[in-house]
């Protein structure tokens, strides 16, 4: 027999905004209450509970053995390979050249997806690198990646993918960077994912991005939209710790901190607009 479970109230709302604000940067604002709730309804089945102030509760005491489940259903996953593109091509083409002169680490260029979801976004940028490595001369590009999703980055370490994630490739470049074992099954080539690294993060907490100072270019795109404004800023001072004085943070591009932080000057790049780590 089907479980009816209660509507979710503006109260219970508030209270789930509050766990996950602190824990993850995540904030559901007042029209995305169905959201909210469509997304936790499946893990309160699992558990037999018919009242979200019951999971709120649960969560109030067992927190640690049930925030990958909360995670898994509270965060949009979506991700595909070379997604805003321009950015790359900025990176690369634009914005190398003054990166290499001096790099946080001699004979490196190190790069940070936060928030990689299933490894998208850092193997087009480890793509880029080795189609720049010309340019790059004996640099090496060094690419870290995390997530708060450990199911997301199961994905990212197999490297194997859908046709949605290969969405804007046409089949000449799709052969070229993936083996087909199956009709519908693709895997990134050796060589793609050379220099990537992924682990677990979170962007709210600092020690996600220690030691200090030690990226070049920061990426963490289309994640700041679904974060509180307290969030927000805890995230903007970790990137700012994060990347050394000259370093480049791109956003997503509905996603901007124009304004909001001391540590960063707006860059134009070629067509795209990114932010500059300002000397300490
Ligand atoms: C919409 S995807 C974006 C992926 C990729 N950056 C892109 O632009 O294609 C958002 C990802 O951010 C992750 N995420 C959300 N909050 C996070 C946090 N506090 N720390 C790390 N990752 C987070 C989610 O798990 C999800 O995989």
């Amino acid at each position: 027999m089907s479980q009816e479970i209660a509507p979710m109230t503006r109260e219970e709302q508030a209270l789930f905004n509050e766990v996950l604000s602190r824990e993850f940067g995540l904030h559901f604002p007042d029209g995305k209450r169905q959201i909210l709730q469509s997304r936790l309804e499946p893990r309160l089945r699992d558990l037999r509970l018919r009242r979200f102030l019951d999971y709120y509760l649960k969560l109030q005491c067992e927190l640690g053995e049930e925030r990958d489940h909360l995670v898994r259903r509270v965060t949009n996953n979506e991700t595909y390979f070379f997604r805003e593109k321009a950015q790359f091509d900025a990176l690369f083409d634009v914005a190398l050249p003054g990166l290499l002169e001096a790099p946080a680490h001699p004979g490196k260029l190190r790069l940070l997806s936060a928030g990689c979801s299933s490894g998208e976004e850092p193997y087009t940028l480890a793509i880029y690198a080795r189609q720049n490595r010309f340019r790059l001369g004996t640099t090496e590009v060094q690419v870290e990646a995390f997530d708060i999703d450990t199911d997301r980055l199961a994905l990212a370490e197999a490297g194997e993918y859908q046709p949605r994630s290969l969405r804007t490739l046409d089949p000449e470049r799709t052969g070229y960077f993936f083996r087909r074992p199956a009709e519908d099954r693709f895997v990134l080539k050796e060589p793609f994912r050379e220099g990537v690294r992924f682990r677990r993060g979170n962007i709210v907490d600092p020690a996600s991005f220690n030691p200090q100072g030690s990226y070049d270019a920061l990426f963490c795109r289309n994640v700041l939209i679904y974060f509180s404004d307290v969030a927000l800023h805890r995230a903007i001072e970790n990137f700012a710790r994060a990347l050394r004085p000259g370093g480049i943070l791109f956003l997503g591009h509905s996603e901007s901190i124009i304004g909001l932080s001391p540590h960063f000057e707006t860059l134009r790049l070629d067509r795209c607009i990114a932010y500059r780590r300002n000397p300490r």
